[in-house]
């Protein structure tokens, strides 16, 4: 069964550990890039791809992340009272994205367990799962071909990259489904990017065990079959209850539950968890930003050129 897709699932409900201090006394998905919290980008995502009823799945200490998305009469009468038009339209903005509703995980069981708690306003339809934490260029675009593919074949859609294999250990990898030796590809004129049907999934595999190097990149686009599945699913790696390993069910069992689809997104993204990664989002979308994105060129071409130098002397 496949429906037309407009529901999304956002889990916020991470403790931003390796964020510490910044991290003691908001969400880590508050964090800035640039001038918008990481998760502002995740939910503008979500809306390009025509998803406009949204759900948090958060826990303690995020009312941040409720109130960045609610009004503010105070700061908007505020900003009009001194004629700063622009900064009370981005004000306005973060408010009308879309609907946004909250639900707490309660006990942290895992991302499996946060996706199940969303049963009920899920219902029977297929939905989107955005993860906080991966910032991805032209996410929009990407969730809408994920949404498109999942329309044609019928399948879950999980969106892949290739990484270094010494960093699998860090994803949810795959398994392709192997014909005549290569990864059977799903066909048709106009999918832009390789989309592989998938056999099998393993929740952060060590370099030796895992099946691939292509790693799972915090999208997914889900049949409501995953909850019963979830329902059913023991914790895995970690002691918690993997979402990875409800999608391994869903893929063994492709005559009745649909399989999975790996897309394997060419573009660039960030996992704003990891320190280096959010520091070069911040950078890549500092260089696009209309109001700075030249001086940011300029500068940090003198920059790298300073560093260089410096290398050089000391070299
Ligand atoms: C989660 C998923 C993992 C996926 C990753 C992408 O792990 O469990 O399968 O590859 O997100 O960011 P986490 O990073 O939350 O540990």
């Amino acid at each position: 069964m496949t429906s037309r897709v407009t529901k999304a699932l956002i889990p916020a409900a991470g403790l931003g550990t390796r964020f510490l201090p910044a991290t003691k006394a908001i969400p880590k998905e508050m964090l800035p890039v640039v001038d918008k919290p990481a998760i502002q980008y995740v939910v503008e995502e979500a809306v390009q791809a025509h998803l406009t009823d949204l759900l948090m799945v958060t826990g303690r200490n995020k009312t941040p992340l409720e109130n960045h998305f609610d009004r503010v009469p105070a700061l908007e009468d505020a900003l009009e009272a001194r004629g700063k038009e622009s900064l009370l339209d981005a004000v306005r903005r973060t408010s009308e994205l879309a609907d946004v509703h909250y639900l707490r995980q309660g006990d942290p069981l895992g991302l499996g367990h946060a996706v199940l708690r969303a049963k009920q306003h899920v219902g029977e339809e297929s939905f989107a799962v955005l993860l906080g934490d991966d910032i991805i260029q032209s996410g929009g675009e990407l969730l809408r071909e994920m949404i498109a593919l999942h329309v044609r074949t019928g399948a879950s859609v999980i969106a892949v990259q290739e990484v270094p294999m010494e960093q699998v250990s860090s994803y949810g990898v795959v398994a392709p489904h192997i014909v005549d030796g290569s990864a059977e590809a799903v066909v048709g004129d106009d999918i832009p990017w390789p989309s592989v049907w998938v056999d099998g999934l393993v929740e952060k595999p060590a370099a030796g065990e895992a099946p691939s190097n292509l790693a799972i990149i915090g999208r997914y686009v889900l049949r409501p079959e995953v909850f019963e599945v979830l329902e059913r699913t023991s914790p895995g790696r970690g002691g918690e209850i993997q979402l990875t390993d409800a999608l391994q069910e869903l893929a063994a069992r492709r005559d009745e539950l649909g399989g999975v689809v790996a897309v394997v997104y060419p573009g660039r993204r960030y996992d704003t968890g990891n320190k280096l990664d959010y520091l070069k989002a911040n950078i890549e979308f500092a260089v696009a930003h209309p109001e700075i994105g030249g001086a940011v060129r300029e500068w940090l071409g003198e920059y790298a050129g300073a560093l260089a130098a410096e290398g050089g002397a000391r070299g």
